[in-house]
C-alpha cells in the first residue's frame, strides 16, 4: 500500500523501515494510532461512562456492525479488486480503530476514543489521576502539570491542543488515495465537513467540564475559534491530499476546488478580524499552486500551514474573531443530533 501523510505524525515511518517492519511482523501496516497501543474503548469506560453513552448513538460506533453488510461497500471493493472491508489495511485506517494483539492486526470498534485522543496505553491510566486521596479541588498545580506534560510525552492528543485533535478528523473525512475515487467511486471527502459543525452535533461530548451534569453547546468565542482552525485544516489537508493528484478527474478537481474555496475564505476572515497569524497561513496557502503531479510544493506548504495553524490556535483567541460572526455557522447546520444527558 502506499506510504500516506499522517495525521498523527507520530507514527511516520521512513519508507524503508516501515517495509521491514511489515516484512517481520508479516503483516501491513495502517496510518493512525499506533495498533500496537490501542486498548479499545473498554480501556476509557470505566471512567468516562457519559463520554461512551454520546458515542455510542454516533455513526462513528454504529459503523463498526453497519459498513460491512452495506451495498456500496460491497461494489467499491469489487472495482478495486479488494477483499474484505475488516480486512483491508487501506480502508480499515479510516473506517476502524485498530488494535494489534498476538500479531494480528484487526478493528477493535468503528471509530473510537483512541482515534481522536491517540493511542491510550501509555496514559489512560495515569492522565486523570490526581494523587493518592488528592481530589480535582486539592491537587498541587505542579502535580496537574507534571500528570499533563506524563500524558503529553505518552502520545495523548488534549482537547487544549485542538488543530491537533482536529487533525484526526481532517484525516479521514478528506480522501487522500486517488485510485479510490477515480476507480472505487468513493467520495472525495464528507461535503461541508468542518470542526464546528460535524463535532457539535451527535460528536460533541463536553460533559467532563460541567462535572457529568449536561452535554453544551460551545461558547460563543469557542464556535468562531472551532471554525476558522476547521477551515485551516481544511487547507492543510486539502494541500496533502491535492499532492496525491495525478489525473484530471474527480479526485483532483474536486479537492482542488474544496481546497481554493477554503483558502478563499480564511483570506475574508483575515480581512474582518486580522491576526499575523492568519496572514502567515494566507499568504503561504495563496502561493501555493493546486494542481496535477505538484506534491513536492503541495506538501511543503501543509508542513508550514500545520506548524502556523499550530500556532494560530494556540494565540489567537475566539474574542479577537468577534468581527467574523456573519460567516460562522449556526446550530441548524450542526450534524446529527448532540446527545442529551441528565433528565429528559
Ligand atoms: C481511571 C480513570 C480514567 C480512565 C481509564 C480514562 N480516563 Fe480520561 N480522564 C479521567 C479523569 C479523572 C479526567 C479529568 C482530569 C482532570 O481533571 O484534569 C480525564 C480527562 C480526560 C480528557 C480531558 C483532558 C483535558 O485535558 O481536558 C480526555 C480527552 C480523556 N480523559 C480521554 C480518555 C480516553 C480516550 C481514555 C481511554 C483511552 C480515558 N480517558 C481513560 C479518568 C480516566
Ligand atoms: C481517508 C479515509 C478513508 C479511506 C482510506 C476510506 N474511506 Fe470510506 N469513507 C470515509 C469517510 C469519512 C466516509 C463518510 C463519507 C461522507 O461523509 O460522505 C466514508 C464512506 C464510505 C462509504 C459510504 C458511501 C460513501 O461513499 O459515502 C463506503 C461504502 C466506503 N467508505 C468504503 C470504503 C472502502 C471499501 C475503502 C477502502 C478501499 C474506504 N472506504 C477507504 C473515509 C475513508
Ligand atoms: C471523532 C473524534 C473524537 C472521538 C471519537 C472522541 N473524542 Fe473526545 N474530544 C474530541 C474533540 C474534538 C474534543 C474537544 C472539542 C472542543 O474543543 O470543543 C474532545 C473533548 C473530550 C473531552 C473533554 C470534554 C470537556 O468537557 O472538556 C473528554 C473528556 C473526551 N473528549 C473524552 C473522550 C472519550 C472518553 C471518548 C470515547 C468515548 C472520546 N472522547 C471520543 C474528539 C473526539
Ligand atoms: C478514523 C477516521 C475518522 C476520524 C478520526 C473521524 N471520523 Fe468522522 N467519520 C468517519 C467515517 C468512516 C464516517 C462514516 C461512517 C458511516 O457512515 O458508517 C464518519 C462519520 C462522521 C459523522 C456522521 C456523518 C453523517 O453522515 O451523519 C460525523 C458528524 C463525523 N464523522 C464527524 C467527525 C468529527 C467532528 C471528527 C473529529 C473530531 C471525526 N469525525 C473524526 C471517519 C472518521
Amino acid at each position: 500500500m502506499p506510504i500516506r501523510s499522517c495525521p498523527w505524525g507520530f507514527r511516520l515511518l521512513p519508507a524503508a523501515l516501515l517495509v521491514v517492519v511489515m516484512l517481520l511482523s508479516g503483516r501491513s501496516a495502517v496510518a493512525g494510532p499506533d495498533p500496537e497501543k490501542v486498548g479499545g474503548p473498554e480501556s476509557c469506560a470505566e471512567c468516562h461512562i457519559q463520554e461512551i453513552e454520546a458515542w455510542k448513538q454516533s455513526a462513528h460506533f454504529k459503523t463498526f456492525n453497519a459498513m460491512q453488510g452495506r451495498p456500496e461497500t460491497a461494489v467499491m471493493l469489487g472495482k478495486l479488486g479488494l477483499g474484505r472491508i475488516k480486512h483491508e489495511p487501506l480502508c480499515m485506517e479510516c473506517h476502524y480503530l485498530n488494535r494489534e494483539s498476538g500479531n494480528i492486526l484487526e478493528p477493535a470498534s468503528g471509530i473510537a476514543c483512541e482515534s481522536c485522543h491517540g493511542a491510550g496505553r501509555d496514559w489512560a491510566q495515569t492522565h486523570g489521576d490526581y494523587g493518592k486521596g488528592v481530589t480535582k479541588l486539592t491537587e498541587s498545580a505542579a502535580h496537574r502539570t507534571a500528570r499533563v506534560a506524563q500524558a503529553l510525552g505518552a502520545g495523548m492528543i488534549i482537547p487544549a491542543n485542538i488543530y491537533a485533535l482536529g487533525s484526526a478528523c481532517y484525516g479521514c473525512h478528506l480522501m487522500n488515495d486517488e485510485k479510490t475515487v477515480n476507480v472505487g467511486g468513493h467520495s472525495p471527502a464528507s461535503v461541508g465537513f468542518n470542526l464546528l459543525t460535524w463535532y457539535q452535533g451527535e460528536v460533541r461530548h463536553t460533559m467532563l467540564h460541567t462535572n457529568n451534569t449536561a452535554n453544551p453547546e460551545a461558547t460563543p468565542a469557542h464556535r468562531r475559534q472551532l471554525f476558522v482552525v476547521g477551515l485551516i485544516l481544511e487547507t492543510e489537508f486539502g494541500f496533502r491530499a491535492v499532492a496525491h493528484a495525478t489525473e484530471k478527474a474527480k479526485f483532483g478537481v474536486t479537492l482542488a476546488r474544496q481546497t481554493d474555496a477554503a483558502r478563499k475564505l480564511l483570506e475574508k476572515i483575515q480581512a474582518l478580524a486580522p491576526s499575523p497569524e492568519l496572514a502567515a497561513i494566507v499568504s503561504t496557502a495563496q502561493a501555493t499552486n493546486l494542481r496535477l503531479n505538484n506534491a513536492a510544493e503541495l506538501n511543503q506548504a501543509a508542513d508550514k500551514l500545520a506548524s502556523l495553524g499550530r500556532s494560530f490556535a494556540a494565540r489567537v483567541t475566539g474574542e479577537q474573531l468577534a468581527g467574523i460572526d456573519a460567516l460562522v455557522p449556526d446550530a441548524t447546520q450542526y450534524r446529527g443530533k448532540p446527545y442529551h444527558l441528565g433528565a429528559p
